[in-house]
């Protein structure tokens, strides 16, 4: 290997992917190169991202906006990478649905530059994908596999979708992984399913949470570590990452409600169950994004935690 770079080090995933690579670069360290191959963290401000490699400062951050396309190869050429995560994107579904222009510049266009780039250079590409490239139609018993058809209600999940046919277009040996919602260690920033949770609780906001949507959630330090070991692997085209219990968003409130020690009679003090009905959504959502991850728990050594297991791990930390 000879170094790995991280694109969109500085979202919600992005510092665990960095802390992950990492730790796997550290173990082919020696004592001319303690540190092992680089592992090069871009985002476009970096400065706030939380820096979870040990030692603190093990990776190399860099700001750099990756919809410079001139500006692309040359900076390939000075990062030398062996191995691609490509995590940014235009993630936020409700802005998405505002600017479907941008969306689809972040979440097609973008992809697709960088698997040519990587293709041409013969480089290993993991790109991420979501489970909402899926919700128009009801899931099969066991979640979506990775030979359904896609079917998106949003303008995120539909670009998403588009940007994988991109990536795997511009270049088929590239791996494109569907994650599924994220929950666990934001570092403090508000990002992902428990800790937007928790502010919302904390700002006495009583949040609504529904009892008629479906997700197979994953702790996204879990996931770091799924994904970078999938990215050392050698499986190509699309793979499903998610957790194995399917929950309704009200049941995955109140697991984070009872990790973080509340008593069963409080939780429900500080939670709204609710239909979806009854909310006014801020973009279309799949009332059932469930994923089937059969095929990545039967390749992967690293376990996919179901929720217990991955909060106990994500308030522990
Ligand atoms: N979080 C989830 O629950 C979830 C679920 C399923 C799939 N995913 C997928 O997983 C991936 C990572 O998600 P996330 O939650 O970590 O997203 P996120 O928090 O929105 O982070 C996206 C990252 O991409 C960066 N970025 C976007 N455009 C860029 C550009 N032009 N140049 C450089 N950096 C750019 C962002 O930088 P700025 O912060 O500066 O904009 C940020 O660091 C995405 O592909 C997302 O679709 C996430």
């Amino acid at each position: 290997m000879q170094g790995t770079l991280i694109l969109g080090a500085s979202g919600f995933l992005g510092p665990h992917l960095v802390a992950s690579a990492f730790a796997e670069a550290q173990a082919l360290a020696t004592m001319a190169d303690p540190f092992g191959p680089p592992v090069i963290a871009v985002g476009r401000r970096v400065e706030e991202a939380p820096r979870f490699t040990q030692p603190r400062n093990g990776a190399q951050w860099e700001n750099f906006d990756l919809q410079m396309a001139e500006e692309l190869p040359a900076a390939f050429d000075r990062w030398q990478p062996s191995h691609v995560v490509l995590a940014a994107a235009m993630s936020r579904a409700a802005a998405c649905e505002a600017d479907p222009a941008a969306a689809e510049a972040s979440n097609v266009v973008l992809p697709a530059r960088i698997a040519r780039i990587c293709g041409e250079r013969g480089i290993r590409l993991v790109h991420l994908s979501t489970d909402q490239v899926f919700g128009a139609q009801p899931p099969p018993r066991k979640g979506f596999a990775e030979s359904e058809p896609v079917a998106p209600v949003s303008v995120y999940g539909r670009t998403k979708a588009a940007g994988e046919a991109a990536v795997l277009e511009a270049y088929p040996q590239a791996l494109v992984v569907r994650l599924p919602l994220l929950y666990g260690d934001s570092a403090g920033r508000g990002l992902g399913a428990s800790d937007s949770l928790l502010e919302a609780v904390e700002r006495d906001e009583k949040p609504a949470l529904f009892t008629d949507e479906f997700r197979t959630p994953l702790e996204v330090r879990n996931a770091a570590d799924a994904v970078v070991e999938l990215m050392l692997g050698n499986q190509t085209g699309r793979l499903h990452l998610a957790g194995p219990d399917r929950v309704s968003r009200l049941e995955l409130g109140l697991a984070i409600l009872a990790a973080m020690g509340l008593p069963s009679e409080e939780r429900a003090r500080y939670v709204r169950p609710a239909l979806r009905q009854e909310e006014q959504a801020s973009a279309p959502r799949p009332a059932d994004a469930s994923l089937d991850a059969s095929r990545a728990a039967r390749i992967l050594e690293t376990r996919l935690l179901g929720v217990r297991a991955g909060l106990e791990r994500a308030i522990g930390a």
